[in-house]
């Protein structure tokens, strides 16, 4: 009997678009937790250190991702925070206890220092104000204080910390995860919709080209989703330019067919509150549009048992304790490339994302300190978007077969985004097979483009162990290849993805 082989097949036209992607959803996040600051960026005394005390090592590979905003300084951390505890001389910062994370913090990286890091490594703040243990009248000093001009009070007082110049952040987040119960300051839609609303306002009589970005959900097995964001647009929708959603990914009981659907629940996650949007524009009869910002998003689950006693407050107030160190294995590759082909296929609503986050805390890059800096498996996809995934968003047509999972019915095998950058002349594909078992050969029509198509790239990532990871003492064990085989014949591109693999195939338009 012939061996049936399993077939995808893509259409790709220069016409079918979604939308132009912004490049912004290749952005990251940082937050005062565990070693994402010290002895994450930050380690004076480490041999790479700059004059700063921020790591040499850390800082290149963050400049290769090439990541367009870092969110800071939090994340829950964020909802106790004084921002006033990290300006002026260092030696003359309080010592504070974290309520998120139950550490303490010396405050030796404010908001100065952050700037100076994003200056160094070629990126730019997104920055969190504190709507859980205060309010309006914080926020908008430290908004002065960041981008008010000198002459006034918090411009002066800038000037005597260092800058002179406003550091003229642009994008503000209006607290975070504010429908949380462990948040501190946790709040109801209608009390954080009404705060946010003054916040927003006050924010813009001071600047009103700011982006300000309001709370939505936490995850979408929230009770209150989507609920939430409906009522938390009604109160703030023509104030605000983005609603913030996040979304954790996990494989607690080791499935990894129905770990491979869950982009699918991000899909619908993403359209229920573009619905939402519309929904609440409509009833405002509004011109004005709201962007979702997934400003949290990541693999979380690895360090889950080892961050109890930390957590639980057994350990007392550590200073920048181990904690969600995720060690990334080759299955979660597919993941985020799954949960990246998603929001290129959102990119019509989805105008911003943070992977979170983005040193040692459930992060693509880790550190030993006072040693090796090196990649987590997860590097390599979230690389390969950001440097190639910027352009045009292609509705590309597939048809594959499926199988039916958790999070959907008919999950296909394949899973493809298509990105035309038309000034490079090239198309980029990135495709996962969630096959566990079998090659799927790719038909890809690119006829829809004219002229002569050829492969210029093709990278796989596969591994015979879904469970491998990188480590300091085996950093290069689940790296990108060459991949083999990618041939244009006719307008078609053809090539062979081997069974649960990531790849991305480019090719120049002729
Ligand atoms: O990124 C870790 C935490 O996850 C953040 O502090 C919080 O916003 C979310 O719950």
């Amino acid at each position: 009997m012939k061996a049936t082989v399993m077939k995808a097949t893509v259409t790709a036209h220069r016409d079918f678009t979604i939308a132009r992607i912004d490049d912004r959803i290749y952005s990251a996040f940082l937050e005062h937790l565990g070693r994402a600051i010290y002895s994450g960026i930050y380690e004076p005394g480490h041999p790479t250190a700059d004059k700063n005390g921020m790591r040499g090592d850390v800082a290149q590979l963050v400049r290769d991702l090439k990541i367009p905003y870092v969110r800071y300084p939090g994340g829950n951390f964020v909802s106790a925070y004084n921002w006033e505890d990290g300006i002026g001389p260092k030696e003359g910062r309080p010592v504070r206890l974290d309520l998120a994370w139950h550490t303490s913090d010396a405050n030796q990286v404010g908001v100065h220092e952050f700037q100076d890091w994003c200056d160094a490594v070629g990126t730019k703040p997104m920055l969190a104000i504190n709507l859980g243990s205060r309010g309006l009248d914080e926020a908008r000093n430290f908004v002065e204080y960041v981008n008010g001009p000198t002459g006034s009070f918090w411009g002066d007082l800038r000037k005597k910390n260092g800058r002179a110049d406003p550091f003229d952040c642009r994008i503000w987040c209006l607290g975070n995860e504010m429908d949380g119960p462990w948040q501190v300051g946790h709040k109801t839609a209608d009390e954080y919709g009404r705060l946010a609303n003054e916040t927003a306002k006050t924010l813009r009589a001071f600047d009103k080209t700011l982006e300000l970005v309001v709370c939505g959900s936490s995850n979408s097995d929230m009770k209150t989703y989507p609920e939430w964001e409906r009522i938390v647009l009604e109160h703030t929708y023509e104030a605000v330019d983005h609603i913030s959603l996040h979304m954790y990914f996990a494989n607690r009981k080791g499935e990894t067919q129905n770990y491979l659907s869950l982009n699918h629940k991000l899909d619908r996650y993403i359209t229920t509150v573009e619905s939402t949007i519309n929904l609440v524009k409509a009833n405002k009869r509004s011109k004005h549009d709201v962007a979702i910002s997934f400003d949290e998003w990541n693999v979380w689950y690895h360090s889950n048992e080892q961050d109890r006693a930390i957590l639980a407050g057994s350990e007392g107030w550590p200073h920048a304790p181990r904690l969600l160190e995720d060690i990334y294995n080759f299955e979660d590759v597919l993941q985020v490339g799954l949960i990246l082909n998603t929001f290129i296929r959102k990119s019509n609503v989805v105008k911003m994302a943070c992977i979170a986050q983005l040193v040692n805390v459930i992060a693509p890059i880790m550190t030993e300190p006072g040693g090796a800096a090196w990649r987590q498996t997860i590097y390599y996809p979230y690389y390969f978007a950001s440097i190639f995934g910027r352009g045009t968003a292609l509705q590309l047509a597939v048809t594959c077969p499926g199988y039916d999972a958790e999070h959907d019915d008919n999950v296909p095998y394949i899973d493809i985004a298509g990105v035309h950058d038309a000034e490079g002349g090239t198309a980029s594909f990135f495709a996962v097979n969630r096959h566990p078992t079998e090659a799927l050969v790719l038909d890809l029509s690119l006829q829809g483009f004219g002229g002569k198509a050829q492969v210029i790239d093709h990278q796989v990532m596969t591994h015979a162990d879904l469970r491998a990871t990188n480590t300091l003492g085996a950093q290069n064990n689940v790296v990108p290849r060459k991949g083999q085989g990618a041939v244009v014949a006719g307008g078609n591109l053809t090539v062979s993805l081997p069974p649960h693999s990531w790849q991305m195939i480019r090719v120049s338009l002729g």
